[in-house]
């Protein structure tokens, strides 16, 4: 298939390239013609496991290339995805206005029948405007159908996702562009799910918001365990072992962040508000979240009591393991509040201490490149990203190099009962 993909961003990068690596011809358009330049000539604006080697090989082998013009990309392809940014607005809305960029865009460059795909997570309805604006700004009167095909790829599990879904949904309002879905999805061997537009879009915002209900969920269960003296990670095993349940994204923590569960739980809300619907278990998984971030933090204060002149070392900046992103990173919020309660930081990161700058104060924060030095000096350490690697840090290094041994565990990445035994006073979540 000749397939087009409209904005390189997580979804549009790793979507285009991973459609490429199974054989289709794709064209990846981006308006940042610096951005165009970057990965044309083979680099990567972002940290993505498997991506850059997908992406170099795909280019070299011709199947794979880049343009900043719309037009080019309409022009050489058949299928075309949207799949720019649909960012929040203030009072919790999305911000449409990329999308209808983009549709008028492509309804200007049409002169044959195009299938136009939309990939961003948009709200219920969106496909219909889509569609009235292409049929509006289009000066031939050729034909086209809009339909959507929502992404579900997690960041730093992006190109693993995209190439072994669990399922691919597909929304569409006549059969025509069946057959081409089915080609583009074929070599990826997993079930296609036909369905209407509308469900398809909302497919997409109530399994975000789901996912971000049962990691609130479990860490409401956690502030129990604390009270209790039971053990989350115990209860989710219990009752993650009931198939109706699952224990994934069970894992209780300082709460979800990034750039998809926050914004789509508010769109969600929104969208509901606006069609009659108050849907209060969501506001009530947001309180829980930002309820979650404050319990943490009381625990960092509560124990070192004044946090003026301390240091804090960081572990973590990413709002999870295996990515850069620190877009409404739980870890960047901590640092904050910290510094905003007068602490100096020490901060680590394997990937994202280049953006996290970017979020930070340059005052008041030291970027340690060797995680075995972050401790030095230190009054406490937070674990705040569940990278693997914090596993392997020399805790006992750690312990000596710091003014007083404690550890705050926003991740429960280490064994209570080790830490016990090395002599941190060591705080986790609901454990
Ligand atoms: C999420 C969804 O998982 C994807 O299916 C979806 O495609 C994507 O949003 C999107 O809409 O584009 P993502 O935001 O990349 O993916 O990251 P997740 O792995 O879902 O993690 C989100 C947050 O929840 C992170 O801060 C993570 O640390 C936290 N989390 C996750 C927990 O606190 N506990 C868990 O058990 C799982």
């Amino acid at each position: 298939m000749n397939i087009a993909i409209i904005g390189t961003g997580y979804v549009g990068l790793v979507t285009g390239s991973c459609f490429a690596e199974v054989g289709h011809n794709v064209i990846c358009v981006d308006c940042d013609e610096a951005k165009v330049k970057m990965l044309q000539g083979g680099g990567i604006p972002i940290f993505e496991p498997g991506l850059e080697e997908m992406v170099k090989k795909n280019v070299a082998e011709g199947r794979l290339n880049f343009t900043a013009s719309t037009a080019e990309g309409v022009e050489q392809s058949d299928v075309i995805f949207i799949a720019v940014p649909t960012p929040p607005l203030e009072d919790g809305s999305v911000d449409l206005s990329f999308i209808e960029r983009v549709a008028r865009d492509i309804a200007n460059a049409m002169t044959s029948y195009k299938v136009v795909v939309d990939k961003s997570t948009v709200p219920v309805k969106t496909g219909e405007k889509v569609a009235e604006t292409i049929k509006r700004y289009c000066k031939t009167d050729c034909e086209f159908d809009v339909i959507s095909n929502p992404e579900f790829l997690r960041e730093g599990f992006a190109v693993e996702d995209l190439m072994n879904p669990d399922r691919i949904v597909v929304g569409i309002t006549s059969n025509k562009p069946e057959a081409a879905m089915r080609e583009i999805y074929e070599p990826f061997n997993a079930p296609i799910i036909f369905t209407d537009i509308n469900s398809a879009e909302l497919i997409k915002h109530a399994a975000n918001s789901f996912l971000a209900m049962k990691i609130s969920y479990i860490n409401a269960v956690a502030a129990i365990c604390e009270a209790s003296g039971a053990n989350v990670e115990e209860v989710a095993h219990g009752i993650g072992m009931d198939e109706r349940i699952g224990r994934r994204f069970l894992n209780a923590s300082l709460g979800f962040g990034g750039s998809c569960f926050p914004k789509d739980l508010s769109a969600f809300i929104r969208i509901s508000d606006d069609l009659g619907y108050d849907f209060g278990l969501l506001k009530e998984v947001q309180k829980i979240n930002a309820a979650q971030m404050d319990r943490f933090l009381k625990k960092i204060t509560d124990t070192l009591w004044i946090l003026k002149d301390k240091t804090i070392g960081v572990l973590g900046l990413a709002f999870k393991q295996n990515t850069d992103d620190v877009r409404m990173s739980p870890a960047i919020e901590v640092c904050q509040r910290l510094l905003k309660d007068g602490a100096s930081l020490r901060v680590h990161d394997p990937k994202a201490m280049e953006k996290a700058r970017e979020l930070l104060p340059a005052e008041g924060v030291t970027y340690v490149d060797d995680m075995d030095r972050v401790a030095e000096g230190c009054d406490a350490l937070v674990v705040a990203t569940e990278w693997p690697e914090f596993k392997e840090l020399d805790l006992a290094k750690a312990r000596d190099a710091m003014t007083a041994p404690l550890l705050f565990d926003g991740r429960n990445l280490f064994d209570p009962a080790e830490m016990a035994q090395l002599g941190f006073t060591y705080k986790c979540i609901g454990r």
